[in-house]
């Protein structure tokens, strides 16, 4: 499969995740939250939409994800899907919905399918590996997250690198041989050491998907917001791709001049 929009599968199913890690291929994921910006992503040929739970934080004016609620992600997930084709479609099960258990996972997870999910997305190792079998046994695939997790910034005391001495690196590792063991499709590796990262894409079968985590994972993903420039975080691992915040203060300001100008809306603009 190639990269270029246009070609390549229809459908941008896990068997090609899968396919682009045999092959060496690198390939992207963005989050996505709204129509427009996931039309946009699809066009580019992105071939994964997150739906995170960075809506919270995103779009929501939340400061942690842990804000974010199972219909918060319900609303969103249904604008995505609904508006793109391509794009493997992954949502984020929400802080709460299944920590307290496998019945709970699969309950949150099948209401994240109907909404349009094709691929459920949730964080940690060891202590939810039976919530992983037990979507995985229910006809729902999931994507793991290791490294820092978000939902449980507060245990982690902030936003911190994690792994990044031996006993760290190797308890990474043991977690995604874990996930792997349990069933997950595909894994994101978030803000960890590049070589912890490097380790663990090595020796796990499925896909490994960085943010903060090196160049060599089979795959990236980015908040969309960070990578356009829209957010303006910048992060150590961000790369800002353009400059939409700058861009649409500037429309806004040109827009206002011309209605305080009387230029706007002109002839062109209106009826007759
Ligand atoms: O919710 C999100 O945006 C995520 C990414 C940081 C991977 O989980």
């Amino acid at each position: 499969m190639t990269t270029t929009p246009g070609t390549g599968p229809a459908k941008v199913r896990l068997r090609h995740l899968q396919d682009a890690k045999d092959r060496g291929r690198p390939f992207s994921m963005l989050t996505a939250y709204d129509q427009f910006s996931a039309q946009a992503f699809e066009a580019a040929g992105i071939e994964v939409l997150l739906v995170g739970d960075s809506v919270g934080t995103t779009v929501l004016g939340h400061t942690s994800t842990t804000a974010t609620t199972h219909q918060d992600m319900l609303t969103f997930t249904g604008a995505v899907a609904r508006s793109v084709r391509r794009p493997l479609i992954v949502a984020d099960l929400a802080f709460g919905t299944y920590e307290t258990g496998p019945a709970d996972a699969v309950r949150h997870g099948v209401e994240l399918v109907r909404a349009g999910a094709e691929v459920v997305k949730l964080e940690g190792g060891q202590a939810v590996l039976p919530q992983v079998r037990a979507l995985v046994d229910a006809g729902i695939p999931v994507m793991g997250h290791l490294g820092f997790t978000p939902q449980s910034v507060n245990s982690l005391s902030g936003h911190r690198v994690q792994g990044r001495d031996a006993a760290g690196a190797d308890q990474l590792a043991e977690n995604a041989v874990a996930l792997a063991e349990a069933g997950v499709s595909a894994m994101v590796l978030e803000l960890m050491p590049a070589a912890a990262a490097a380790r663990i894409t090595e020796v796990v079968p499925v896909p490994t998907i960085g943010i903060g985590a090196g160049p060599d994972c089979d795959g990236q993903v980015l908040v969309w917001q960070d990578m356009a420039g829209m957010s303006g975080f910048e992060g150590k691992f961000v790369k800002a791709f353009a400059h939409l915040r700058r861009d649409l203060q500037h429309a806004a300001e040109a827009y206002r001049a011309e209605v305080e100008g009387r230029q706007y809306p002109g002839p062109e603009h209106s009826f007759d």
